[in-house]
């Protein structure tokens, strides 16, 4: 079944995800080949959580080589350089990496960012709490995730703005960002991870690239290409995503006001109610795989080669996975979500530290802004350019109050 817009083309989610669309796949065509100028013999996609779960968990066939970005067509946006990113390899080589990168973040590494957390949110309201609103997007969200990854890898305070630059001319959902400015700022942004390690080596630091410059696994460390190409992705997957679960995310609480209601009155719901939103929005729509042998998935036969599409935003709408799957419920017991991936060797390495950004963020906009709404057409709300990440470009909000935050006694 072809749609007069292909999945693969982001015009397909300049208005959001069409879940009615998807739905209606998973009925009557839930795993089906899509026509591509890329791809000689077409892709499948996948629109079953059991189908999702099954082939993010075996890596074996189905392998993140060349890399496991669905190409939209549009001039590719990856070069070479892509095919040594952590999520573009495949097991031994990516086991190998995949253990010297925990080195640096570990249980507590993470929970040691929770102080620093808190006090950006902080600031970032204390930064609009004297006007009566702002864009959500871009004064508030944006921000969290790129200082929480600064604080993470050790990039000091006066260089961040230039890597947020960076970070946003490289990967930013903006068409008009012509590919050799990206591609400059990404060489920009290798130089930069040069010289943070150039100074490592000497002296090293509390931070995730000394760790991981200095970490050997048998006998083996990363080599530089490998560590720039982790600077890069981890500035994009850190970011990206995790703007759009807070901007999606207070979308969908102001548009079920009865949870949100749930939610004002008993704040030991956060946890759960994150796990809902990320189920509910999926920031990050699907990723790609590509088959080693000839195989079945689902009862359909997929020769070697035909790349997989598993959308994870039809995954976790699976009436067959989840009780009223369109509906919003803060208290879902259990929410075996796929946001964060299906399982297997590449479940998202941030998925920890999203969590707790989120939670300190919606605990800090529930406790802090009063009468919180939307301050536009909600149709009318910008979303970014992408067939990979669901997410908007601007939201503008406006509030009555942003109170104080108590000065805490010590
Ligand atoms: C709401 C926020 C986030 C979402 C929805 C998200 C989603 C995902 C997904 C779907 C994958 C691929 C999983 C798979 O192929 O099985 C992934 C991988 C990854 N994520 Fe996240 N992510 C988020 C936040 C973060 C953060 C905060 C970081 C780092 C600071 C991060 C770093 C990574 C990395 C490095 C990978 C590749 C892991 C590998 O290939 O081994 N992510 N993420």
């Amino acid at each position: 079944m072809e749609r007069a817009t292909p999945l693969h083309h982001p015009k397909s989610f300049e208005n959001g995800v069409d879940y009615e669309h998807f739905s209606h796949l998973r009925k009557n065509n839930p795993i089906f080949k899509q026509s591509h100028d890329v791809y000689p013999e077409g892709y499948w996609n996948l629109t079953r959580h059991e189908d999702v779960v099954y082939v993010s968990r075996h890596s074996q066939i189905f392998s993140s080589r060349p890399h496991p970005f669905l190409d939209p067509e549009e001039g590719r946006s990856m070069d070479e350089g892509d095919l040594e990113f952590l999520i573009s390899l495949d097991p031994p080589d990516h086991t190998k990496m995949r253990k010297i990168i925990n080195r640096g973040f570990t249980p507590r590494r993470v929970a040691d960012l929770e102080e620093k957390i808190q006090a950006t949110v902080d600031r970032l309201l204390d930064d609009v709490a004297g006007r009566k609103g702002c864009d959500l997007v871009n004064d508030i969200a944006v921000e969290l995730p790129l200082q929480v990854i600064a604080d993470l890898v050790g990039v000091p305070p006066e260089d961040r703005h230039y890597i947020f630059e960076l970070t946003e001319a490289t990967f930013g959902f903006d068409q008009t960002i012509p590919a050799e400015e990206r591609q400059a700022a990404a060489t920009k942004m290798y130089a930069y991870a040069d010289q943070m390690c150039e100074i490592r080596k000497e002296q090293p630091m509390d931070d995730l690239i000394s760790i991981i410059l200095h970490a050997e696994i048998d006998g083996e460390k990363l080599t530089q290409l490998q560590i720039d190409l982790f600077f890069m992705l981890l500035q994009n997957a850190g970011s990206e995503t995790t703007r759009n679960l807070i901007t999606s995310g207070t979308l969908a609480l102001l548009n079920h006001p009865e949870q949100l209601e749930m939610l004002l009155n008993d704040h030991s719901l956060i946890p759960s109610a994150v796990e809902e939103l990320l189920r509910y929005t999926t920031p990050v729509m699907q990723f790609k795989r590509t088959p080693l042998e000839d195989t079945e998935v689902g009862g359909q036969k997929i020769a070697a080669g035909e790349p997989i599409v598993m959308w994870y935003c039809s995954a976790n709408r699976d009436e067959d996975a989840f009780e009223n799957p369109n509906g919003l419920d803060i208290t879902r017991d259990p929410n075996l979500h796929v946001s964060f991936g299906a399982g297997g060797p590449h479940f998202c390495l941030g998925a920890s530290l999203a969590r707790m950004e989120a939670k300190i963020m919606f605990r800090e906009l529930l406790t802090r802004v009063k009468d919180l709404e939307l301050d536009a057409e909600q149709e009318s709300l910008p979303r970014v350019w992408s067939n990979l990440i669901d997410g908007y470009a601007k939201m503008p909000i406006r509030w009555s109050q942003i109170a104080e935050k108590p000065k805490s006694v010590t």
